[in-house]
């Protein structure tokens, strides 16, 4: 980690427990971490570890039972809900696996919602910003189409855009490319690693692939609630 950079997110002390069976399962047990600007952290771990718990805690989507969480300098778990929302919309993009398009707006609709839904100068910026992401992921010409015309490759790179499209200097990415074949997971990454890192945003990517995590700046694991630098 560069010692001058500036810090994006930062975990105190963070845990979450989930009741299964009638028994305290912990998820996250005081996980402590730092990831600065600029950064691609890769987070790895089996499935129901606690990866999208960890992306959702810091996306304010879940809440933690103990610990803090700050982004962008901004104690995230003291803001009530309401502000958490419209902290995330401002700070924070999301990549999801499924990729999460609504099937009935077009391909520039799904683009322009979150600026739209933010209001001020995003909804003012919105349609210059939306077509120019959609020309910078390669589907200007698919502004008009709906999702279900397009490959999953190509509605990842919508989502993509979508997240992007209020400026965010934080995109967390929970296994974005987990349904995509091998040229299209290669598309998507190396977009995702360009449209981010490139404008000094933070990636946040969780991910089974050790190709993906090859790419990023650091790599975490996941055991046993534990968020430890990965051993290789
Ligand atoms: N809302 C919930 N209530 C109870 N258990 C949950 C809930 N969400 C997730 N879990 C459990 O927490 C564990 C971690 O889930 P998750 O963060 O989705 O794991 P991962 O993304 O690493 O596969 C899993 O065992 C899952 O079943
Ligand atoms: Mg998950």
């Amino acid at each position: 980690m560069p010692a001058q950079s500036a810090e994006v997110v930062r975990l105190e002390k963070l845990s979450k427990h989930y009741v299964e069976g009638g028994q305290l399962r912990p998820i996250l047990d005081a996980a402590d971490a730092t990831f600065c600007t600029g950064e691609l952290v890769a987070i790895r771990g089996r499935s129901g570890t606690g990866k999208s718990t960890l992306l959702n805690l810091i996306a304010g989507i879940d809440e933690p039972d103990s610990g803090r969480i700050f982004v962008d300098g901004q104690c995230v778990t003291d803001l009530s809900q309401r502000r958490r929302t419209e902290f995330r919309r401002d700070h924070i993009g999301f990549v999801f696996q499924f990729f999460n398009l609504i099937p009935t707006l077009t391909v520039y609709e799904n683009v322009a919602l979150p600026a739209e839904l933010a209001g001020g100068a995003h909804a003012r910026a919105v349609t210059t910003r939306a077509l120019q992401l959609l020309d910078e992921v390669g589907l200007a010409a698919r502004r008009d189409s709906f999702p279900d015309k397009l490959s999953g490759g190509e509605q990842q790179r919508v989502a993509i855009a979508r997240a992007l499209v209020c400026d965010p200097r934080l995109v967390l990415a929970d296994e974005p490319t987990g349904n995509l074949d091998e040229a299209n997971s290669k598309l998507v990454m190396d977009l995702l690693d360009r449209v981010t890192r490139r404008d000094g945003r933070s990636l946040l990517i969780v991910t089974h692939s050790r190709r993906v995590a090859a790419l990023a700046d650091r790599v975490f694991n996941i055991t046993h609630g534990h968020l430890e630098p990965d051993a290789g």
